[in-house]
């Protein structure tokens, strides 16, 4: 395949961006939508450029490091993650558009690679359990009815690459904090921290700028791992609970 790539390059937080032009040429429809670009990045190498800096680490579609916008979807004209997306899904000849996730909560960190550590922050302030030190409980000890266990292993599918907020015209984090709440208020392991956890969560997902929901829903569509429109109504009914008991 050959294909005209059309890349942010930004050399740094604070310095301009813009897109650059890139012929390719020799692309594989078999190639992953990151392999195309290390074929580029190499490409670039060999004649004394920068290459193009972009996230990745597992390559399998469960660490959620990789994300870009391809041609104005975040992942790309497929629901899944970059690194599971493929060529096969573009045409010879193709213009593509390659730009990082735009949302101010995620700033540019260089070229296609966004500062994510907002979401590190929210899951800091509640996305964890009181559980004692010492072996591992019977697990059969703590029965959980199975539409629970199914909703908790939904949510807890979502793999924070931040997709949802790149989506949302208001760069809105409520699909990911919904996910991550709703993950473990439904359990009896998570029920110690339930009304803190969704009330600071919430604070948090607000103090780092991250937009309001206005249920457009581009974020469901977007995520790869499938996280439902609802789970944002479950969240919440979840604050609602807690700021009635006044849990802060
Ligand atoms: S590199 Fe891990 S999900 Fe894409």
């Amino acid at each position: 395949m050959r294909l005209t790539l059309r890349v942010w390059r930004q050399p740094g937080a604070d310095a301009p961006g813009a897109m650059v032009t890139y012929p390719l040429d020799g692309i594989s429809e078999d190639m992953s939508f990151l392999e195309m670009l290390d074929t580029l990045n190499e490409e670039l190498i060999l004649k004394g450029d920068e290459p193009v800096a972009f996230d990745h680490d597992c390559r399998e579609g469960i660490c959620g490091a990789c994300g870009v916008v391809i041609n104005g979807d975040a992942h790309g004209p497929e629901r899944t993650t970059t690194c599971q997306l493929h060529m096969r899904h573009f045409a010879d000849g193709d213009t593509i558009d390659v730009e990082p996730w735009r949302a101010g909560a995620f700033p540019v960190v260089r070229d296609l690679v966004v500062d994510r550590s907002a979401f590190d922050r929210i899951i800091g302030s509640g996305g964890y359990i009181t559980a004692p030190t010492g072996a591992a409980p019977e697990a059969h000890a703590t029965p959980v009815p199975k539409p629970d266990a199914d909703f908790a292993f939904e949510h807890a599918e979502c793999i924070g690459c931040g997709a949802c907020v790149a989506a949302c015209p208001n760069g809105s984090a409520m699909l990911f904090t919904s996910a991550k709440v709703n993950h473990l208020n439904v359990l009896p392991q998570g029920a110690p921290e339930r009304e803190t956890r969704v009330l600071d969560m919430v604070a948090t997902m607000d103090e780092e700028g991250f937009g309001g929901c206005t249920l457009a829903g581009e974020c469901a569509t977007a995520c790869p791992k499938g996280i439902p429109l609802p789970s944002i109504a479950a969240m919440n009914k979840e604050w609602l609970r807690a700021a009635r008991r006044g849990a802060r």
